[in-house]
């Protein structure tokens, strides 16, 4: 077990670079059967989420060979087995794309009920709407959710709610499907572009990713290929924010501007200076920082996976802010761990108001999910004195070498193991 060890109240300044996108690589690695030959992926983010994908992979049969850090080779040529592996599949909520991926291939797919953050009830009725539209048939069965058939058929369907992860699941299931698949009401998230055209790097087509609308004419088959991750956008916001609550001046380098617009506009509203380039945007504060109101959307809409981290840069507003969470049920568990630093937050159900106050003060703190806890992490960055950040596997799941990236923008974090309680001391 490790923590971190803050010594905050220093502004950062430097350059940072972003890692690939989380959640187009935990859709893309298991994209990866579908080709049944062999890809090799880049800019992959060195995070656990990746690691547990690529060991799913590895135990279904396929041959996953390091080039380096961030490269793979996948061989799926071989690739046989349809049961991902219970331990492995609850380790994190992206394992569901295993199901529309072994389906697209098999026909056949048996994956646990999904892990990953507790943000509320996360149900997946809709890629289960979807697998059923493409004539599959599913069941629960002991934590296993299994779905079968003998052949898929395109479809049209309308999804009843935007889901990222419907979305991606409905174009896995779908690419080697008989016939045209029109998929309506879908999420536009850059993750979203990003799996339809790996997926057509390997022979599907796809057309619309980005739009409400996406057709899929099936194909028969799909190769390897080569491919390369885009920037985590959700990563680089995270960095821009930290910028923000330190009073610092960063530039954030391999990232798409354009996927970055809601966060920036924001940034922009709150007083601090953006620059934008061709691939990297730079942040600086020097002034005070002004309240919002935030409303989490789907894309292109302000994401809600950045909405802890703004929470706490509005902790040092001047004035009151209102954040509205629109996505998840359960999303401001870390409001309680402000608290501690002395911010003046209240939470009622899905809106926070936040009344901006002068400093946050260090404290012992506890990382409740992935993007609470990176937001810890910028809040005890941003206060003086010496903060503990507690249960920092949630982190590492999704942000790769967060400690070294901050410590080369100037800031005083270590990570250190915890000490295991050792019971007969204890006592
Ligand atoms: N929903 C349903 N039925 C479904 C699917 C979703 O009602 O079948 C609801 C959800 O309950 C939620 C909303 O639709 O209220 C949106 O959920 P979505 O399916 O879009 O979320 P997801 O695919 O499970 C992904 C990211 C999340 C991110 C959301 C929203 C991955 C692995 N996860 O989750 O990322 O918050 O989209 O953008 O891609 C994170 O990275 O920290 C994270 C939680």
């Amino acid at each position: 077990m490790e923590k971190y060890i803050i010594n905050g109240g220093i502004p950062l300044h430097g350059e940072v670079e972003i890692s690939g996108a989380k959640n187009a690589a935990v859709a893309i690695l298991p994209a990866t059967i579908l080709a049944a030959g062999k890809c090799v992926i880049e800019n992959l983010p060195a995070i656990s989420d990746v690691m547990v994908s690529l060991q799913i992979l590895s135990e279904l049969g396929a041959r996953v060979r390091l080039i380096n850090k961030n490269t793979y080779e996948i061989d799926t040529t071989y690739l046989s087995c349809t049961e991902v592996p219970n331990e492995l599949s609850r380790q994190m909520r992206a394992s569901y794309y295993f199901l529309g991926a072994l389906l697209g291939r098999f026909g056949n797919a048996q994956v646990a009920m999904p892990g990953g953050c507790n943000l509320g009830p996360r149900p997946i009725d809709q890629h289960l709407k979807a697998f059923t539209a493409l004539g599959a048939e599913d069941s629960v069965e002991y934590g296993m959710i299994n779905v079968h058939s003998d052949s898929l058929k395109g479809v049209h369907i309308f999804f009843d709610t935007v889901s990222v992860g419907a979305t991606m699941n409905a174009m896995l299931s779908a690419v080697l499907a008989e016939g045209q698949t029109v998929l309506e009401n879908v999420a536009k998230e850059p993750h979203v572009v990003d799996l339809a055209n790996c997926l057509n790097m390997m022979g599907a087509e796809i057309r619309g990713a980005g739009t409400d609308v996406i057709r899929i004419r099936g194909v028969k088959s799909m190769h390897g290929c080569e491919y390369s991750i885009i920037p985590d956008q959700i990563e680089a916001g995270s960095y821009m924010v930290a910028a923000a609550v330190t009073g610092g001046d960063v530039t954030v380098r391999n990232v798409i501007p354009k996927h970055l617009e809601p966060i920036t506009a924001k940034l922009r509203l709150a007083g601090c200076e953006v620059e934008e380039f061709d691939e990297s945007v730079r942040v600086r504060r020097t002034g005070d920082l002004h309240p919002l109101k935030i409303k989490t959307m789907p894309h292109p809409g302000f994401p809600t996976d950045l909405q802890p981290l703004f929470a706490v840069m509005l902790c040092l507003a001047k004035g009151t802010s209102i954040i509205t969470e629109g996505i998840w049920e359960n999303r401001f568990r870390y409001a309680d761990e402000l608290a501690h630093m002395g911010a003046n937050i209240q939470v009622d159900g899905q809106v926070a108001v936040i009344e901006g106050v002068d400093s946050l003060q260090a404290a012992p703190l506890r990382a409740s999910d992935l993007r609470a806890g990176a937001a810890l992490v910028v809040a005890a960055l941003g206060a003086k004195g010496i903060s503990e950040v507690d249960e920092t596997s949630h982190i590492e799941r999704g942000y790769e070498n967060i400690v070294e990236k901050f410590q080369a923008l100037g800031a005083d974090i270590k990570r250190v193991d915890k000490p295991v309680l050792n019971v007969n001391q204890a006592m």
